[in-house]
């Protein structure tokens, strides 16, 4: 089945006790067990597992075309559980250009973890080869990334981790499944903030990650998850599901408004780049077309003037709304540097931009007043 009918269908089947369509929100914070605590109903202790989130999980590992699926908290829940769950003394690769957060983690956790770090430019495959290490175990790429945009090679990437005995996780958090699927491409574990495209609507926080295999690695994480209490709650495990019925259409407009507006942001003589893989001039743009059926939702651009040009053109729009996160229905921008603080790495004059569901025509217009 196409993904878009998994994203609808699965994780749906009607509630056995009513026949309810929509599946039920089960809140219940402890289950019936044997005398000896043997699970009659498949259920122990909420922080193990709920029956509202078993079923966001087989509809994430469905869609994502993986073997399991483990919901979270949230996104940095689930990334850091899967860094938690890597061997003692493990290396990581990460991508230069990464969610701040997890730059953040790099830097100030990874090391009382016992793991080491570095960043590397994911679209430099020779840069990659140079920076493995013996004991490098994880290369962590983030395409399109947040907030540069660079797009890098996610087969090929997956070739080098598996000739050098490292796995690949995809945060795939900007590239929904509906236009990017990594697993195909040889990604061993994708990540998703589904506070983004998933849930859809900017009124649900969760995190995702779904394996390829049901291996070691899903094991280890699963167990911190249960040890940690990130896990996914009922009621928000219910929310991203019911975004994820309607993944499919909402993110093809996404995509084709974020084109119209990275085209028309590219006309105009105040905006000095685009950084969106959609447009031609982007560099990673080939290799963009191989692994993305469209796009994404996300852009930025970097306008002339620098920070005071930049903060001036958001306070001139009318429609795109001042705020951080993303993949809602409603346009976003923000001054990315701003929001991400003092370590940011951010040029200054950079906006990025969640393109939402409005009318193209609108969301080009107030852009263009802005930046007249
Ligand atoms: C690319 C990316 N990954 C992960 C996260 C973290 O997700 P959450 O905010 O759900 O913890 C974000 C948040 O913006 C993100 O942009």
């Amino acid at each position: 089945m196409k993904v878009e009918t998994l994203a609808v269908r699965t994780g749906g089947a009607p509630d056995p006790a009513t026949g309810a369509v929509s599946p039920p929100i089960v809140l219940a914070t402890t289950f019936e067990h044997g005398a000896a605590s043997e699970k009659l109903h498949g259920f122990l202790y909420i922080r193990e597992d709920n029956p509202t989130q078993v079923r966001l999980e087989e509809a994430l590992a469905a869609v994502d075309g993986g073997e399991s699926a483990l919901a979270f908290a949230s996104g940095m829940a689930a990334g850091t559980a899967y860094l938690q769950a890597q061997p003692a003394g493990a290396h990581v690769l990460f991508q230069d250009d990464l969610y701040y957060d997890f730059r953040n983690v790099a830097k100030d956790l990874l090391p009382r973890w016992g793991l080491s770090a570095t960043a590397v430019d994911m679209g430099d495959l020779e840069a990659v080869r140079a920076a493995l290490r013996p004991e490098t175990k994880l290369l962590w790429l983030e395409t399109p990334s947040n907030p540069l945009m660079k797009v890098c090679d996610i087969a090929a990437l997956a070739e080098i981790g598996r000739s050098n005995g490292a796995r690949v996780l995809v945060d795939g958090t900007f590239a929904p499944p509906t236009i990017q699927r990594p697993l195909d491409l040889g990604a061993d574990v994708v990540l998703h903030s589904t506070t983004k495209y998933l849930g859809g609507h900017s009124d649900v926080q969760g995190g995702g990650l779904v394996f390829r295999k049901k291996n070691e690695l899903y094991d280890a994480t699963r167990h911190l998850r249960k040890v940690l209490g990130g896990v996914a709650s009922p009621f928000n495990s219910w929310l991203v599901l019911r975004g994820l019925r309607s993944l499919g259409c909402r993110v093809e407009r996404h995509c084709a408004n974020a084109l119209a507006v990275a085209r028309a942001l590219a006309a105009l003589p105040r905006v000095s780049t685009v950084h969106y893989p959609g447009l031609e001039s982007h560099a990673g743009h080939a290799v963009a077309r191989r692994q993305m059926s469209a796009f994404g939702g996300m852009l930025s651009f970097q306008v002339r003037g620098g920070r005071d040009a930049a903060v001036g053109a958001v306070s001139r729009l009318k429609l795109f709304l001042p705020a951080t996160s993303l993949g809602g229905t409603e346009s976003l921008i923000e001054h990315r540097r701003s929001s991400e603080g003092p370590t940011s790495q951010t040029p200054d004059d950079l906006l990025r931009v969640s393109v939402g569901l409005e009318h193209p025509d609108d969301l080009v217009a107030d852009l263009q007043q802005a930046l007249a």
